[in-house]
């Protein structure tokens, strides 16, 4: 909806005196809950008026008068240089400054997805320079992304120095972060502080991976400390899997200045005559239902238009990393496929160790490049495996890191020049002290990564799943491939050709499950997972500490895509010993999976794991497609976390808790649930029950009413055989409505 009202002339903000124009033309981006409002008055400057809870058309006609924001919607580097800037140049002849008008609007509504584009045209009034900025609304989620494209229309080439996706401008006040940290085997921390004056950057310079320690996406509580489910919350999720950066600059004006974009360190993009660059997108929301609601919104949008088969529920696998890690042979995949199908799995990953020829991948320091089937350890190749598993009655999947190779494979010594290495350097190498880097942005390593998959699949076409693994950041700066003086587009257009070959893989195969994997969590983000069904939340199975990390990570990514694994005791990270019953209780909150060797599990254990099989099987939909509630956060340290999935139509939930601390007599908080129909009546089921009696509740009904006001009381501890007790424990509940 458009329509011209006056606004105001003047007003005055940190002592500058800045005009506004005597017309606007209201641009109002709506939501069914949200509003986006805008002011792009063809010849003015474009301005951000509002991002908030749904207005009405009277207010947004009032809105100038009740003060609003009226800043720069994408603030340029030029005039008033003082601010921070999400865009800045150098022009052909040096000129440092943008000085830009809006041109044009066009609103364009695509009817297959629901979505309508605006786009805000602007030019610079002396130079060769026009921005398309975009704004595409998502009505069933409450989510609008934004991107910018910058064009050069000129003769010469312009050098964009920085070129941010997105600025938002949030009022000044308690305003609260919610971020995410973490490092490998410890992603997805939450991290929760009040934003004070000065600068708070996220950024990332991994080159390959970003999300192992900070993530590109933020929630900012408006209304004081952060709460799961009650205050106005905004979400800010930057669309990337390359480096990023996003800071939120607290200055003297009333206003915390958020960008997100590009981290354009060492990444100067020159862009010549006639070309475009293209941002990736910040997808906004706002939620006045609190964290939760905000990840909710992220999570349907993610489902719905940005996770690769985001509708469609995931197999429950085992994957044979920490069951054989590199000890890979024929034998033991059979006998691996054998338990996992026993036990109602439905889909087996074989992990790195089975390629290699000339040099052999028995350890990681060599053979990433030479995709060729070890015949020492598999003589019946994959199609053997493949063979195998149906004969199991289960799918096969493969694991491969087709961005890498070794200093010792076939196709470094044939190919030295696809790495990524700089001019007059030795290389420099990794993982095993021999990892490299492929080149992406070259077409020749385009093609290749292209083939490593397009090979696979055409020989062997029954595979199901692919765990697409990348354990090497940029350790260098250097193409081989980009022109000396395009040296600085290499971290872009390492990512630019990613995307091309991920595009490739899609279009051929848009059903075979693949998985982001980067030594562990390193590439959760919603930049790649246009392509990727799932990630590896982290190479730490530990299921205490997970918790801490799928809480977090569950911020910003639904369960869908949270690839959670029931792993031994003790545990390969933290050498913990978890008891079973709780280790998959955990693993069942995300999408449920297996990283054992089942054969030195005891019978009773398998049988454990087999009937959580089949439970998780009838909560599979919930979880995997439901509403995340989060109730109870492991980070306020009150000795328990909890959470809970409900159903679309309120009809059915699945309730998780799991006590994080032990001590004796100690005091545990009564959680309250959340997001059922306070009108249905749910009967309570315990699911995986280890306990002699059943709990007092068990197929009692409740109103969903009671539960969201007082909750169900849980028992310290389980009633079990005294050589059975230990000091962990942990409940899942299923509440379906009667
Ligand atoms: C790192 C991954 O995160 C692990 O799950 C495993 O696939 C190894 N790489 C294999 O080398």
């Amino acid at each position: 909806m458009k329509f011209y009202k006056p606004l105001s002339t003047v007003i005055l903000m940190s002592g500058l005196v800045f005009a506004l124009p005597l017309k606007a033309e209201i641009v109002n981006l709506s939501t069914p809950s949200t509003s986006l409002v805008l002011d792009a008055e063809k010849g003015g400057p474009f301005r951000f008026l509002y991002y908030g809870d749904k207005i009405s058309a009277s207010d947004i006609a009032n809105l100038a008068s009740a003060g609003t924001a009226n800043r720069d919607a994408y603030p340029v580097y030029g005039n008033y240089p003082q601010g921070e800037a999400a865009l800045s140049v150098t022009h052909p002849d040096g000129n440092m400054t943008l000085d830009m008008e809006v041109a044009d609007i066009k609103t364009s509504a695509n009817e297959a997805d629901g979505s309508t584009v605006t786009t805000v045209s602007m030019r610079d009034k002396s130079y060769p320079i026009s921005l398309d900025i975009n704004y595409r609304t998502w009505p069933e989620e409450d989510v609008i992304e934004t991107w910018v494209d910058i064009t050069n229309n000129g003769k010469g080439t312009v050098t964009l120095n920085r070129f941010m996706s997105g600025y938002l401008p949030v009022r000044y006040g308690d305003v609260w972060l919610s971020s995410l940290y973490g490092s490998w085997a410890n992603e997805g921390r939450l991290n929760q502080e009040p934003l004070r004056h000065g600068v708070k950057m996220i950024k990332n310079k991994d080159g390959v991976r970003n999300s192992h320690t900070s993530h590109a996406e933020i929630m900012l509580s408006l209304d004081g400390k952060p709460m799961e489910n009650t205050g106005r919350t905004i979400g800010a999720a930057l669309c990337y899997s390359g480096n990023y950066k996003l800071f939120i600059d607290t200055d003297d004006s009333n206003y915390h200045h958020l960008f997100a974009g590009i981290n354009e360190e060492n990444s100067a993009y020159n862009l010549k005559k006639g070309e475009t660059f293209s941002t990736p997108a910040l997808a906004l929301t706002f939620s006045d239902e609190g964290l939760s609601g905000a990840s909710r919104n992220f999570h349907r949008w993610g489902r719905n238009h940005r996770l690769a088969n985001g509708n469609e529920l995931r197999k429950i696998l085992l994957n044979s990393w920490e069951g054989v890690y590199f000890d890979i042979n024929e034998e033991g995949m059979a006998q691996m496929m054998k338990d996992i199908a026993s036990m109602g799995g439905e889909l087996f990953v074989m992990d790195d160790g089975w390629f290699g020829d000339k040099y052999y991948r028995d350890n990681d320091s060599a053979s990433l490049g030479d995709w060729t089937v070890d015949t020492r350890k598999l003589p019946h190749g994959i199609q053997g495996l493949v063979d195998e598993a149906e004969k199991n009655g289960i799918k096969f999947g493969i694991w491969i890191e087709p961005e890498m190779t070794n200093s010792r494979s076939r196709l470094y010594e044939e190919h030295p020049e696809y790495i990524i290495k700089a001019e007059n350097r030795d290389i420099v190498e990794g993982r095993g002290g021999t990892q490299l880097v492929l080149d992406l942005a070259n077409p020749k390593v385009q093609d290749l990564v292209f083939n490593v998959v397009d090979t696979l699949m055409t020989k062997y076409p029954l595979i199901d799943y692919i765990k697409w693994d990348a354990n090497a950041p940029i350790m260098q700066h250097g193409s081989q491939y980009l022109t000396r003086d395009n040296q600085s587009h290499l971290y872009i257009d390492y990512h630019k050709g990613f995307e091309k070959v991920l595009d490739r893989i899609r279009a051929k195969y848009p059903d075979v499950t693949i998985q982001a994997c980067a030594s562990g969590g390193g590439r959760a983000n919603w930049g790649v997972l246009p392509w990727f069904d799932e990630f590896w939340v982290s190479d730490n199975t530990d299921a205490l500490q997970r918790v801490y990390m799928q809480w977090g990570t569950s911020y910003f990514f639904p369960a869908v895509a949270m690839a959670s694994h029931i792993s031994a005791a003790p545990n390969h990270q933290t050498f913990r010993t978890i008891p079973l019953k709780y280790r998959t209780d955990v693993a069942m909150s995300g999408r449920l999976g297996m990283e054992i060797q089942p054969k030195n599990m005891t019978d009773e254990e398998k049988d454990f794991c087999r009937r959580a099989i089949n439970t998780y099987k009838e909560i599979r939909p919930t979880v995997q497609q439901g509403d995340i509630y989060r109730l109870l956060s492991p980070y306020d340290n009150l000795g328990a976390a909890s959470l809970m999935y409900v159903s679309p139509r309120k009809d059915d939930a699945v309730y998780y808790w799991w006590k994080t601390e032990t001590f004796v007599n100690q005091q545990l908080p009564r959680v309250k649930m959340a997001g059922l129909d306070p009108d249905k009546t749910y009967t309570v089921t315990e699911l995986n029950r280890i306990d002699n009696t059943p709990l007092p509740y068990e197929g009692k009904s409740f109103t969903g009413r009671f539960l969201m006001d007082n909750g169900l009381e849980m028992p310290l501890d389980h009633n079990v055989d005294y050589h059975k007790r230990n000091d962990y424990a942990s409940r899942i509940l299923r509440l379906k409505a009667n």
